[in-house]
């Protein structure tokens, strides 16, 4: 039996393996600037988050389609059944696709099918969370999150994702206010590469539920215990943070000192065909380096579902699932 986890981080465009780009990118005749996988992958060398974010923007205009969302989602989900994964919680960038012209509509109901699929199919629950850019003007984001609303689109939840530093969570008040009083879960990144400041903002202008990252709380002392304190979810992506340069390597990465501080931070895998795996692959590279024993890993699934917007009575048929794994290991 895998650890049972939830997770919490993932972009669903940040799904697209290189091998699907260039399918996409054939039927829909579009021309990419590489000639083949091999020339693709040579690009998957970052130095910073942006320089991520300008190829993963790009890739992601070959989904055209309400059934390339579909089938994306359904890859993924498949990948996620494999690995243990027994609850997800999906971020899409709706900014992209609109900006490219497609019906939000479309791509909403793609995902959604897929999601529903894979409950039926293989019990995975899900929510699915719309992820404003910060790089773009709030206005933006908050005639777009009022369409959403008035046009009834099903999402569980908005996050705030794209550059970091330069673009302070306070720029978006009136977009979270906005979702709050509707009754969507809020969610932001926060402290991934920007600093601790930006966590602090996210929790007293934008009153999230969850930071996404939070790895720069560990700069200023009076805000882990303010984390600490409130348990507030910390959603930390490990392959993630060193393929982004974010630390230097695996060895050095602070997610043993943070779960030893009581932070409620769980694994995640952020962008899973761009650094390097998924869920298996994020525990096993931090096995590699930490060795965690059985209560660390446990606490870790246990606060993947604990950290979750999954309804109480689901919430506790996952967590018997992680308490069971524990007794056989
Ligand atoms: N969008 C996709 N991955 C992201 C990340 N790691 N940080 C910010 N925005 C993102
Ligand atoms: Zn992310």
């Amino acid at each position: 039996m895998k650890l049972p986890v939830a997770e919490l981080h993932i972009h669903l465009e940040g799904t697209l393996e290189p091998e699907m780009i260039m399918a996409l990118a054939a039927k829909h005749s579009i021309e990419l600037p590489y000639s083949s996988i091999d020339g693709l992958r040579a690009q998957y060398e970052f130095s910073s988050l942006q320089s991520f974010l300008d190829l993963f923007y790009a890739n992601m205009m070959v989904l055209r389609t309400r059934e390339d969302f579909h089938e994306i989602t359904m890859a993924y989900l498949q990948r996620a059944n494999d690995c243990g994964v027994r609850h997800v919680e999906l971020f899409f960038d709706p900014q992209a696709h609109v900006e490219r012209g497609m019906d939000l509509r479309d791509v909403i109901s793609g995902i959604r099918e897929a999601l529903n699929e894979a409950e039926e199919n293989w019990g995975i629950s899900h929510k699915l969370i719309a992820c404003f850019w910060r790089h773009a003007p709030a206005s933006e984001a908050l005639d777009l999150l009022r369409l959403m609303i008035t046009e009834k689109h099903e999402i569980d939840g908005i996050g705030l994702d794209s550059s970091e530093l330069g673009f302070p969570p306070e720029l978006f008040i009136e977009v979270f206010d906005l979702a709050r009083a509707n009754g969507l879960h809020v969610v932001a990144h926060a402290g991934e590469e920007g600093p601790a400041d930006y966590i602090w903002q996210a929790l007293d202008l934008l009153k999230v539920e969850r930071v996404d990252h939070g790895i720069r709380c560990l700069d200023d002392e009076k805000l882990v215990q303010r984390l600490v304190a409130e348990q507030m979810p910390l959603t930390v992506c490990p392959l993630s943070n060193i393929r982004l340069r974010a630390v230097d390597t695996m060895a050095d990465h602070p997610l043993p000192s943070m779960l030893e501080a009581g932070l409620k931070v769980s694994v995640h895998s952020d962008d899973p065909a761009y650094f390097g795996g998924y869920m298996d692959a994020n525990f096993a590279s931090l096995m590699e380096s930490f060795n965690f024993s059985t209560e660390q890993l446990t606490q870790l699934a246990r606060n993947s579902f604990e950290s979750s917007f999954i309804d109480d009575a689901a919430k506790q048929e996952r967590l018997a699932e992680v308490e069971a794994w524990a007794n056989q290991h």
